[in-house]
């Protein structure tokens, strides 16, 4: 059993952690409640299947907070530390043909699961941005996505069809 005092320092020592992380922007892999988004299963969907649902928008927004602002900027508006992640669907939304632009989006998405699930690392494998392949489901990830997309939207005033 601890002594008080002891129990008081581990408390204190945690508390200046948990500041320490905040301070610095939380970067940690926390796991996104994707309650209310028709489930998928395990075999992953090539493409995002939540493309524009605000239900997915407004998880993806809570989710993207939680793991991603801290490197990639508040509201995926970038202060330069890590790449603007509103450039990744600029040029498929500017596409004026429908199929054409969907395919398009279709290519971003996959790229964009690929890097979540395994992060981003050094020539020398130092991780310059955390795998989220054992914290994120497939909702998750798509979720995620749907905010991007959303907030691309906003930015630029292209027209989703
Ligand atoms: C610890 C910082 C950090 C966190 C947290 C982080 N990223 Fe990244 N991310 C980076 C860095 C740095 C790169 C660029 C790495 C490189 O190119 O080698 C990157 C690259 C990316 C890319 C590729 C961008 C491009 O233009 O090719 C995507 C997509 C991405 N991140 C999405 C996310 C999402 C979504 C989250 C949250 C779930 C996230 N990142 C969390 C640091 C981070």
């Amino acid at each position: 059993m601890k002594k008080p005092a002891l129990r008081l320092l581990a408390c204190v020592l945690a508390t200046a952690a948990a500041v320490a992380a905040v301070a610095h922007g939380d970067v940690t892999p926390h796991p996104i409640d994707t309650t209310g988004l028709k489930a998928l299963g395990s075999d992953w969907v090539p493409a995002n299947p939540y493309r524009g649902d605000a239900k997915a928008v407004e998880i993806g927004a809570d989710g993207y907070e939680h793991n991603c602002a801290g490197c990639h900027g508040l509201r995926a508006e970038s202060g330069g530390v890590a790449p603007d992640l509103l450039k990744l669907d600029l040029d498929c939304l500017k596409i004026a043909q429908k199929a054409k632009k969907d395919a398009c989006l279709d290519d971003t998405d996959d790229y964009f699961k690929g890097v979540v699930l395994r992060g981003k690392k050094t020539s020398e494998g130092r991780f310059t941005m955390p795998a989220y392949d054992s914290v994120f489901t497939q909702e998750a990830v798509w979720a995620l996505k749907s905010y991007i997309d959303s907030r691309t939207l906003e930015e630029t005033g292209a027209k989703a069809n």
